[in-house]
């Protein structure tokens, strides 16, 4: 789950698909249990309704028809008043029980229209069940018969519903929020590639706090706090240190640097569980991962440039090619991972790593300006 952005607004998760199932499941039995021996008409107001009315009548045990009506009413995130019936009923309903499918019911217009379309059909009876409903924004006196979920006047999209004609195709329900003031950063960068040198200086050409994960398990170990004797003790034991720790030490530092205009993460997240634990852990603050910035060094040249470190510095791990080589494994199969992962949110950014280190700079800027 994350804060997502459509056209130029933001939204964050609200409803979850689990959530939306109990709702229509229990919106099911209710219209089950007063249509018993009759075959309702489900009629589906479009466009919004569609996803509702398919997992209504898969839920609907017992014999039932379904048709639609198109109305249209709004505009943006804003109510316009005035409804267009753009498609309507063909069925003959006389005699017939017709139950009215809503995706959601906000100041009542488009229900006061619904009733209109109706009244002179000699309907059986006329039931209006919505899946969610604004009571601080319905200003009729107009009968509602089932309510799903009752919210708060603010605007959602997902599960059928939209914003300026996109995200009605999300499973779950996502609710406008503030933009996102924060640069969080994800930086990657192959060993060798140079991504210490670079984070030093873009946070301070951002004022962004960096947060190494290394340097944040020194920091903790060495100061004795409880999540660092907590992350020793499986260390000792020649344990991986579980992911939750980790997670607590980084939002700890998260916490301590509130102020902060951003943060450049390094060397975390490093599983997809632990950047679906950081995307949870930003969205309660109202942020955003802005994007995942990844150096792309070609691999041979980045041999090159560690067996030649290996020789003056004495590092042991930058005189073996085939250790190297090893470490340049682990790292694709990592970043492959995570690059999926904010791909699909439309927030990864390769960045080229050849070049000497300002020209590097200079390309990262271009995609630091941008988040
Ligand atoms: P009403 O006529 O004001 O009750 O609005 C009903 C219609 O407005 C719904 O069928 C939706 O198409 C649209 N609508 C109302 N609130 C929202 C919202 O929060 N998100 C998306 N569409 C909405
Ligand atoms: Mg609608």
């Amino acid at each position: 789950m994350s804060i997502i952005k459509l056209h130029d607004k933001y939204f964050k998760s609200y409803i979850s698909e689990n959530e939306i199932q109990q709702a229509v499941q229990s919106l099911v039995k209710q219209v089950e249990n007063d249509c018993k021996g009759e075959t309702p008409i489900f009629i589906g107001i479009l466009n919004g309704c569609f996803m509702f009315v398919a997992d209504f009548v898969r839920e609907y045990n017992g014999d039932c028809e379904v048709s639609f009506v198109k109305l249209a009413s709004y505009q943006g995130t804003e109510s316009t008043g005035k409804i267009k019936q753009l498609v309507g009923v063909n069925e003959d309903l006389e005699g017939r029980t017709v139950v009215i499918l809503e995706d959601i019911i906000d100041t009542g217009n488009t229900l006061q229209e619904i009733y209109k379309i109706f009244e002179n059909k000699k309907l059986k009876q006329l039931k209006i069940a919505t899946l969610f409903f604004k009571p601080d924004v319905f200003k009729k006196e107009l009968p509602i018969d089932y309510i799903g979920i009752s919210i708060p006047d603010k605007f959602i999209v997902g599960y059928g519903l939209d914003f300026d004609g996109i995200g009605r195709n999300f499973a779950s329900i996502y609710q406008l929020t503030t933009k996102p003031t924060m640069k969080n950063i994800v930086l990657f960068g192959p060993p060798g590639a140079g991504k210490g040198t670079q984070a030093d200086s873009l946070k301070e050409k951002y004022s962004l706090k960096h947060i190494s994960t290394g340097d944040v398990f020194r920091f903790n170990i060495k100061n004795e706090t409880e999540l660092g004797l907590l992350a020793k003790s499986y260390m000792d034991q020649g344990d991986l240190v579980p992911d939750e720790v980790t997670i607590d030490m980084l939002k700890a530092e998260v916490e301590r640097n509130s102020d902060a205009n951003g943060f450049i993460f390094d060397g975390f997240p490093r599983t997809e569980s632990q950047a679906a634990a950081l995307d949870t852990f930003l969205e309660e603050k109202g942020e955003a991962i802005s994007g995942m910035v990844a150096l792309e060094v070609p691999e041979d040249l980045l041999v090159d440039r560690l067996l030649e470190r290996g020789k003056t510095s004495g590092r042991s791990d930058d005189q073996d090619e085939s250790k190297i080589r090893n470490r340049f494994n682990e790292y694709n199969t990592k970043t492959a991972i995570l690059k999926d992962y904010y791909q699909a949110q439309n927030k990864y950014f390769g960045v080229n790593g050849v070049g000497s280190i300002e020209d590097i700079t200079v390309r990262l800027s271009e995609v630091f300006d941008k988040l």
